[in-house]
């Protein structure tokens, strides 16, 4: 993948130097519009412009745009941005994305994008700097490690944001998106890489090398450790594998001055799920099943980001990294195990592995380090796919202000989230008949009742789970988010610490 370099200038009258020049426009502005960006597009093609545009049929609709040819290679691209009342920051994620997908169909190296403020009076210009170069630098992701004919793809090299006012909080937020986007795409490479290279010990490498270069203090308990600690259910999922499960902790704290008030992430890291001996059949996305360690990958990637933008708070990333695999050392179903936290469990269904080793995560978190909340994050059931599709993750929580301070920061990245229930009738269901808990539950609700299942394991921290099976993965690239892995979550968490950085 190669992304192009972005860069900030003044917006006057010499930015059509470029090979392109990319304007954004609201639904049925074109008119008025126009006069604005004179400044950028020059008298002459002001005027042309209005009337191009509306002989072509251009009236600035989200997802519309419009080539006008102007002198020699030079052109200038009118990209819609949608109408005015429906305008969102990440309707410029999506435009700034678009405009590069064009101008590389078009083998244009050089643009400059105009992102003057006045484009909407309640945006201010840094934070459409910041949305602009995440844009493009997400939307420039592609995962060819593997792809062997790459001189065909054309990659634009430099892009130049105008804006009116070059100053330090418009340098700052390019800054910060720039840190965004190479921790959201090495997610992405991360998620999308094969499972015998990212599995439960390279896991571990690779989290050494984020404890060095960002400076998290690091513990690690791998393999029969695991056991003689009592973690029996990460044990238990991954002991059929070649790699030793492990569970990988990170501690960032950014907050010195409140060690104790910590926030613990907690993501499952399961890095192949073969569905074990409840084996997944063809069509239950098996062949994805090397990106259901996005959860892990996510936490990893949010410490990380939160320590490159050095957010005052505290987190402790946990990773229970193990993989799923069949073979003749491989739990079987209806086999009793016991939790960290002393409860049994019959894993009823060997597939529904991903709440086992979460379980034994948050019960050991919770004694050992006593965080004021836990967020945990996890391709946890296909059955939030069949409810949202992928386009929301699953929010189930028992506690308001985290639920309220998650849907904010969702509306601010756009990673989408929506609340399901969690009550007691779906808490009574995993109740086991030959032990305490049982980690499926016939019925349908599957996404909740896993839930309900890891809410035994909290010890009562105020608590949040989100089920990111659908969005993490994704069929086909949509917008800036490309196929296969995304590395949703990590823009998210980090906002939500950013704004709620005590608990
Ligand atoms: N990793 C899967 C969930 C999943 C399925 C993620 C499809 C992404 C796409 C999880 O471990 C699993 O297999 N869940 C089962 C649970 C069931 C056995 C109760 C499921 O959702 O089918
Ligand atoms: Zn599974
Ligand atoms: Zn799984």
């Amino acid at each position: 993948m190669k992304a192009p370099k972005i860069s900030l200038r003044k917006l006057d009258e010499s930015v059509h130097d470029r090979d392109a020049l990319i304007l954004f426009c609201f639904k049925g502005e074109v008119g008025k519009f126009i006069p604005v960006v004179k400044k950028a597009v020059g008298k002459d093609i002001a005027e042309k412009l209005t009337d191009f545009a509306a002989a072509r049929g251009f009236k600035g609709g989200a997802g519309q745009s419009l080539y006008y040819p102007t002198k020699d290679k030079h052109i200038t691209l009118l990209v819609g941005l949608g109408s005015r009342k429906s305008f969102k920051i990440d309707i410029v994620r999506r435009a700034t994305a678009h405009s590069l997908k064009l101008i590389e169909k078009l083998r244009i190296s050089k643009a400059v994008a105009v992102l003057a403020g006045r484009y909407t009076s309640a945006i201010k210009e840094s934070d459409l700097v910041g949305a602009a170069a995440e844009g493009y630098l997400l939307g420039a992701y592609e995962f060819d490690k593997y792809k062997t004919k790459l001189k065909d793809k054309f990659s634009a090299s430099d892009v130049e944001l105008a804006i009116e006012r070059v100053n330090k909080g418009a340098e700052l937020a390019l800054t910060e998106a720039e840190h965004v986007a190479e921790i959201v795409n090495s997610t992405r490479d991360m998620q999308n890489d094969n499972a015998d290279d990212v599995n439960p010990e390279t896991f571990v490498n690779q989290a050494e090398i984020a404890a060095k270069e960002d400076k998290l203090k690091m513990t690690v308990i791998g393999g029969d450790q695991l056991k003689t600690k009592g973690l029996r259910l990460i044990h238990a999922v991954g002991r059929a594998s070649k790699w030793k499960p492990q569970l990988i902790m990170l501690e960032y704290y950014g907050d010195k001055s409140r060690k104790n008030n910590l926030t613990a992430l907690v993501g499952k890291g399961v890095t192949f799920d073969t569905g074990g001996v409840n084996l997944k059949p063809a069509d239950s996305m098996i062949e994805q099943m090397h990106l259901d360690m996005s959860g892990a990958a996510t936490v990893l990637h949010a410490i990380k980001l939160a320590s490159r933008l050095k957010l005052k708070t505290n987190i402790l990333a946990v990773m229970p990294v193990a993989e799923n695999a069949i073979g003749g050392n491989a739990i079987k179903p209806g086999s009793v195990v016991k939790a960290y936290n002393g409860k049994s469990v019959e894993i009823a269904n060997t597939d529904a592995e991903g709440r086992l080793i979460l379980a034994d995560a948050l019960a050991y978190v919770a004694d050992k380090y006593k965080p004021t909340r836990i967020i945990d994050i996890a391709t946890l059931t296909g059955s939030i796919i069949a409810a949202l599709s992928f386009f929301y993750a699953g929010l189930i929580t028992n506690n308001e202000k985290i639920s309220k301070g998650l849907l904010d920061a969702s509306e601010v990245t756009s990673e989408k989230i929506w609340r399901m229930p969690l009550d007691n009738d779906f808490r009574q269901t995993m109740r086991g008949t030959k032990s305490d808990l049982t980690n499926i539950s016939k019925g349908g609700g599957d996404s909740t009742k896993a839930a309900a299942f890891l809410e035994n394991f909290t010890a009562k921290i105020p608590w949040a789970h989100l089920d990111i099976a659908g969005t993490s993965m994704l069929p086909k690239p949509s917008g800036y988010q490309p196929q296969g892995g995304t590395g949703f979550g990590v823009r998210l968490l980090v906002e939500y610490l950013r704004k709620n950085p005590r608990f």
